[in-house]
């Protein structure tokens, strides 16, 4: 199969390409579209073939479900069951943070297939913020499973070209609106009731939503598999968040401290730097290949957020022996990006 990557740089384009993303998934076919967070391959959440064909071309174990995105809010009756004991939750977190990159585990309703959620009662929901996807699942008109548009265990896409180093051969259409804002899939919320106070939230997957941007509405922790306060992590509590998750071909280990990386002799070795600075000390540890600086300067965490994926990409293609990852600060967005630097680590 040949794929195409369509351009949506101008209203004409953008509505030509949403035609034919349209088409295909009326007919049951797979397209990888832009979000805010990571490219993702959408199928109609409805038709199980459909689905099916997500998994086929993700080499995807069947049992890691798959996220619903919906067309409107008022559309999550469709997919999920909302307790009476969160409703009052769920409409303030929907109404604060959709559309954007939070999504919601809830109760599964009878019509979405087995196959979306792996045979599990609950579902994953969001949705999504982006102009192009927005554009896409109106005109759809109904709820599209999405996962990343990677194969299964790499690192997720982060522009079309990204998507087409994955997936080309195995899907006909990518839409192409450049980089992602986020660069970071969403966080994954499960709404735990409280008998009295605020409810409890635990976050399944650390993402461009924060804790502290939680925080007013409940109190959160973190789920098994997800980063402790020394940014340990205990085995994963939902499919689909395995260890070797997010990883480059070539060995990956974040350094945590700088004094405990000794260099092998004959080694190439290249540094994903989080600021590029000496003061942090890691510049001067190596004679680098080449050093990869993610928010040069002051350190900004979401500028780092949106350019890990392309920088491990980018690294990965140098064909050197080790890439060692310098820590983030664990704050903010920094907790997401840790959380994927360490199952990326081979460490
Ligand atoms: O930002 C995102 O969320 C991107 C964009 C494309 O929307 N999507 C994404 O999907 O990251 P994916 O398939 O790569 O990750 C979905 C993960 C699963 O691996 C699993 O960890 C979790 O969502 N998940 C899905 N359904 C779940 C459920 N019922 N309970 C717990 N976790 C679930
Ligand atoms: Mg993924």
């Amino acid at each position: 199969m040949d794929t195409f990557i369509a351009p949506t740089d101008r209203a004409d384009l953008l509505r030509a390409a949403v035609t034919q993303a349209v088409d295909f998934l009326r007919e049951g076919e797979v397209v990888a579209l832009p979000t805010e967070t990571v490219y993702g391959l959408a199928a109609d959440a409805m038709n199980p073939s459909a689905v099916a064909r997500i998994f086929e071309a993700k080499e995807r174990p069947s049992f890691d479900p798959l996220i619903i995105h919906l067309p409107h809010r008022k559309r999550l009756a469709d997919v999920a069951i909302v307790p009476a004991d969160i409703a009052e939750t769920v409409a303030t977190l929907i109404e604060k943070f959709w559309p954007g990159p939070l999504t919601l585990v809830l109760p599964k309703a009878d019509a979405v297939p087995e196959s979306v959620t792996g045979g599990l009662p609950t579902v994953a929901v969001r949705m999504s913020s982006h102009p192009v996807f927005k554009a896409v699942i109106t005109s759809f008109g109904g709820p599209l499973a999405a996962p990343s548009a990677n194969r299964f265990g790499r690192i997720s896409p982060t522009s079309a070209s990204a998507v087409m180093q994955e997936l080309e051969g195995r899907i006909p259409l990518i839409l192409d609106a450049g980089a992602c804002a986020e660069g970071l899939e969403s966080t994954i919320l499960k709404i735990i009731p409280a008998e009295k106070g605020k409810p409890l939230f635990r976050i399944l997957r650390a993402g461009p939503v924060t804790k502290d941007d939680l925080q007013p509405y409940g109190k959160v922790e973190w789920a098994n598999g997800q980063p402790d306060k020394k940014g340990n992590i205990a085995p994963p509590e939902v499919p689909g968040q395995l260890p070797s998750h997010y990883a480059p071909r070539t060995p990956l280990r974040l350094v945590e401290n700088p004094d405990h990386f000794l260099p092998e002799a004959g080694k190439r070795y290249a540094l994903l730097s989080y600021r590029g600075d000496e003061e942090d000390g890691y510049l001067g540890l190596a004679e680098w290949e080449h050093v990869h600086v993610l928010s040069p300067g002051s350190g900004k965490l979401p500028e780092a957020a949106l350019r890990l994926y392309h920088a491990l990409r980018a690294l990965d293609e140098l064909g050197v022996d080790e890439i060692i990852a310098e820590p983030v600060p664990l704050r903010d967005v920094g907790v997401a990006i840790m959380e994927r630097l360490r199952r990326a680590s081979y460490l």
